[in-house]
């Protein structure tokens, strides 16, 4: 889809490569100016002169290292006061490998840090800012490895499974307000993710894993249908329905005042 009405500007975070630049090329193709944030502005730089050239549209880079703190309150207050941005990409993210028994902490930190913390006080702000004007859409980068945990890096799995709930319970405070949310939660997407990892993709089964352009695409086309929860490869969404259902069948016994029979000895 391409539009030529204003849209105002969307901010991306890890915007240099992977799914963020993307996002980028895709939502400037859309009509919306773009702030984008990364750690390493020089990286952006080919790519935003090709952007404003091609599209026609606004481009500013912010250089942020979303670990740090002092780097993230900038893009927050940024967030909050600018009524120009309506759209954020909260997609900065790292991946990780092994076992959590053997694992480095330090960097696992970081990446609680990046994937879990960053992604909360960003989704934080915008809420703020989008609520304030009645509107507004705030997409977070998932992972269909939330849903089967069992096959994969603990802490990774456990970070994305924090941001489709975080997603889940975002847009319930959110509903009436004018403001949209997004949970994208793709497969196996060819990025330079799983080297900065440790993981070889071509382990991975070909037919697992699909290009950075085709997940954007089927997300954005799934933003458009206003999903709340998009999984790129997945055929049939009734599964996902039901897999809601089958959670929610569970609600009104997950608390009460006495405990299940079969624990009462
Ligand atoms: N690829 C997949 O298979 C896959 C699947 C499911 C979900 N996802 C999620 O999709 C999102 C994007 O992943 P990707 O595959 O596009 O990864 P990627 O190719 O590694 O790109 C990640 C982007 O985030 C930036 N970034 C990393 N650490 C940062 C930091 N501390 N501060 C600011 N920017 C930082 C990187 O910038 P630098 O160049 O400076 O490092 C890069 O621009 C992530 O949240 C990821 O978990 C990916």
């Amino acid at each position: 889809m391409t539009s030529s009405q204003p849209q105002g500007t969307a901010l991306v975070t890890g915007a240099s490569s992977g799914i963020g630049a993307i996002y980028a090329q895709r939502l400037a193709a859309r009509g919306f100016d773009l702030l984008l944030v990364d750690r390493d502005d020089q990286q952006l730089e080919a790519s935003v002169i090709k952007l404003r050239n091609e599209h026609g549209i606004q481009v500013e880079v912010i250089k942020a290292d979303l670990i740090q703190k002092d780097h993230v309150l900038k893009i927050e207050q940024r967030l909050r006061s600018d009524s120009s941005i309506t759209l954020l990409v909260n997609n900065a993210g790292v991946g990780a490998d092994g076992l959590l028994a053997n694992a480095d902490l330090d960097q696992l930190e970081q990446l609680i840090q990046l994937n879990v913390t960053t992604v909360t006080r960003l989704a934080s702000a915008a809420a703020f800012g989008f609520g304030k004007a009645g509107r507004g859409t705030i997409i977070n980068l998932g992972s269909a490895v939330s849903l089967i945990p069992e096959r994969f890096n603990a802490t990774y799995s456990a970070s994305k499974a924090y941001v489709l709930s975080l997603t889940q319970s975002l847009n319930a405070e959110l509903a009436g307000t004018g403001v949209k949310v997004q949970a994208v939660l793709p497969g196996v997407i060819r990025t330079g993710i799983w080297e900065r990892a440790g993981l070889d993709l071509d382990q991975i089964p070909a037919t697992m894993v699909m290009d950075a352009g085709e997940m954007v695409d089927a997300a954005l086309s799934g933003l458009d249908q206003g999903e709340l929860i998009t999984i790129p490869s997945l055929s049939n969404a009734g599964e996902w329905d039901a897999f809601v259902a089958a959670r929610l069948v569970m609600a009104p016994n997950l608390s009460k005042s006495t405990a299940a029979s079969r624990y009462m000895k």
